[in-house]
């Protein structure tokens, strides 16, 4: 009889990341969170165990994860680190900003004229760190690319240091459906188009057959 593989415990990100540049305004990105949800729906249906690690999004977490809510890179960063240890699987589907304002005014900035110039400095790259810190974990990126997807992805693969990189095109970004392309470090490219959900199910299938 085959064996049954046991629980697995995911840490799963998801959103856009908010750089606040005072109270009220921010830079962002326009990531629904779609993905990561579905990824984190998927492996709890799967019966494993996620940790949810979200930016702000519209979104209702799936009823069975354990949901940390964050909202700039750094808080998110946190986070990852503070769950990392004690997970078997990362996936990074969150879009962080690379990019948060130097400065952060305290109270709401007056309008002045003329131009304004922001300065902002360089986040954590979370995967990267995973990649670095990883003992038993498998590390999952994914890379969003609007021209030379895979020669871009792979390189995200490699430099980060992940066990899979999934990549896809702008094109993904609030929709229903999404195409996209899976790869690791000893396997050729592998494409994936269906409904989120469905893609979601299938990603988290090929990820715990490699674990
Ligand atoms: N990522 C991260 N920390 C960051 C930026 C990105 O962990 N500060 C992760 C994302 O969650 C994703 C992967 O790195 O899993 C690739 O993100 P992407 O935005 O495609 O690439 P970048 O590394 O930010 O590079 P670029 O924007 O130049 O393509």
């Amino acid at each position: 009889m085959a064996q049954k593989k046991p629980t697995l415990h995911f840490v799963i990100t998801a959103g856009g990341t908010r750089e606040y540049l005072d109270p009220v305004r921010y830079i962002s990105n326009a990531s629904s969170g779609r993905m990561g949800y579905a990824l984190a729906h998927a492996a709890l249906k799967a019966g494993h165990k996620v940790t949810l690690i979200t930016a702000p999004t519209a979104l209702t977490p799936p009823r069975g994860a354990d949901v940390v809510s964050v909202v700039s890179a750094a808080d998110m960063a946190a986070a990852v680190k503070k769950y990392f240890n004690r997970c078997d699987g990362l996936i990074m589907a969150a879009a962080v900003a690379d990019y948060t304002p130097v400065e952060k005014a305290k109270v709401k900035t007056k309008k002045e004229k003329g131009l304004l110039t922001l300065r902002l400095e360089p986040t954590e790259d979370i995967l990267a760190w995973a990649g670095r810190h990883k003992k038993k974990q498998f590390v999952i990126g994914f890379a969003l690319e609007d021209c030379d997807l895979k020669a871009n992805a792979e390189k995200k693969l490699y430099s980060k240091n992940a066990d899979m990189i999934i990549a896809n095109t702008p094109a993904a970004i609030g929709g229903d459906s999404s195409c996209v392309y899976l790869k690791t470090p000893h396997t050729g490219w592998t494409k994936l188009q269906d409904k989120k959900d469905r893609l979601a199910k299938l990603i988290i299938r090929s990820v715990v057959g490699l674990i």
